[in-house]
């Protein structure tokens, strides 16, 4: 058997989602059954300082040589790394990826990809120009469940696709967990909302099952109505937004698609799937639904108008039971042994690199701007605009 291939992150940032990340990165690839890739980290940086790197190294279990920095500057200067995984705010993304490629940088980039869809295009120039790899870190697209679901529609199992449904919301409340208004849910500062937190992966779904599933020539934008409810205790983030998207398709076969997100309630409220499929793929031959959450979802049920119906389980490998080994995020911290699911999005990024592919077919850089631009859009029929600062497509700008 020949010797895997490693690849070497820079992790930038050292929140949530970073140490989740990072203990999904570190899991031994056989346990989802892949041989011919590792990944390892090779450093980590924090803007609050060196102490919290070296902390963060340790917390995940990375390597002992690997190094720690006290700012994102050094970081990607450190000749090592392959890879930078940008695990900051959104309002932060643009900035922090554009130093990562102005230093000849790979980089994967938390959802959502940025604040606008002209600071996305811009960071797409730059890897184009560089002939960097960049990818928007929607993970959920790299789920063998999702591989499932787009195989089903692309398969024509479900006739012509009408329509489809679907809602990422969880109930936070925000009046009492975030009573400063200074997380990064309902900051304006850190572009908070649900739109950009969870309504990507409302949209994602609604993309990856009308959009991503046609050859790119022949996608085409889709037409946005929506409405957005403001936040009122910081006055410059959403609470809930809905929208009515319109994917045009020749041949009287257009697609109506409606996305939802809310901070204030939630798409399974007692977590255990009694409120049903979170999004509904309906064609005329028959529906997939997917179980929420929508960003990790482990159920899918097909019912088919010839009377099939196929309920399928999707487990998230990892080290198993007596493991003693956890990973997840905020209250979502998985059974023993269970991995997140990220390693899959990691995996996409090595075989990348490996291959000299500059982006995933399945997100690439113009499905990621079209997204950023109904994002924008909705944002825009809502009266929802952020710090310039943050909004802006200058670089470098200290935030
Ligand atoms: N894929 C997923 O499932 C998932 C889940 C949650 C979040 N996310 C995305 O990941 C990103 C980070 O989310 P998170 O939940 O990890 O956030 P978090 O826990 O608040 O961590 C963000 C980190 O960014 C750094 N940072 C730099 N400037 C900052 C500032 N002005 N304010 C706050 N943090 C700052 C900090 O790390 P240092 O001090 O080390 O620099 C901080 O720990 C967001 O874009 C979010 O949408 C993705």
């Amino acid at each position: 058997m020949s010797t895997p291939k490693v690849i070497r992150w820079g992790i930038l940032a050292t929140g949530g989602i970073a140490q989740t990340f990072s203990k999904d990165l570190l899991l031994d690839p056989k346990t989802r059954g892949v041989t011919s890739i590792q990944h390892t980290i090779v450093a980590a940086a924090s803007s609050s300082g060196k102490e919290r790197a070296v902390q963060f190294l340790k917390e995940v279990g990375a390597p002992s040589t690997a190094r720690a920095y006290g700012s994102y500057e050094e970081l990607v200067k450190d000749p090592e790394i392959d890879v930078v995984y940008v695990s900051t705010p959104h309002s932060h993304h643009y900035q922090n990826t554009m130093l990562c490629l102005e230093a000849g940088k790979n980089a994967l980039v938390e959802k959502a990809f940025t604040v606008n869809a002209a600071q996305a295009k811009k960071l797409a120039e730059k890897a184009k120009e560089k002939n960097l790899f960049l990818m928007e870190a929607v993970w959920t697209r790299y789920f063998p469940l999702s591989y499932y679901v787009r195989d089903i529609i692309t398969s024509g199992k479900l006739g012509n696709i009408q329509l489809v449904s679907s809602d990422n919301s969880i109930s936070l409340d925000p009046e009492e967990t975030m009573a400063d208004g200074k997380h990064r849910m309902v900051n304006p500062d850190l572009a908070g909302g649900a739109l950009l937190d969870c309504g990507i992966y409302a949209l994602t779904w609604l993309f990856q099952t009308v959009y991503t599933t046609l050859p790119p020539a022949e996608r085409k934008a889709p037409s946005v109505t929506s409405a957005l409810k403001i936040y009122e205790p910081t006055g410059a983030a959403d609470e809930l937004s809905s929208m009515l998207l319109v994917f045009p398709r020749p041949g009287n076969k257009d697609v109506h698609a409606i996305a939802t997100t809310s901070i204030r309630y939630s798409s399974d409220p007692l977590g255990d799937l009694s409120g049903g499929p979170a999004c509904r793929v309906h064609g005329d031959k028959g529906e997939i639904q997917i179980f929420p959450p929508l960003y990790r979802p482990t159920k899918t049920r097909l019912i088919l108008r010839d009377g099939t119906v196929e309920d399928k389980e999707w487990p998230q490998p990892g080290p198993g039971k007596g493991s003693g080994w956890f990973n997840g995020f905020g209250d979502g911290i998985q059974p023993e042994g269970e991995g997140q699911g990220m390693f899959w999005e990691a995996d996409e990024v090595a075989y990348a690199l490996i291959e000299g592919r500059k982006e995933s077919p399945l997100l690439s850089w113009e499905e990621s701007v079209v997204i950023m631009e109904v994002m924008d859009e909705v944002r825009k029929q809502g009266g929802l605009r952020f710090p310039e600062k943050i909004e802006t497509t200058d670089f470098p700008v200290a935030l």
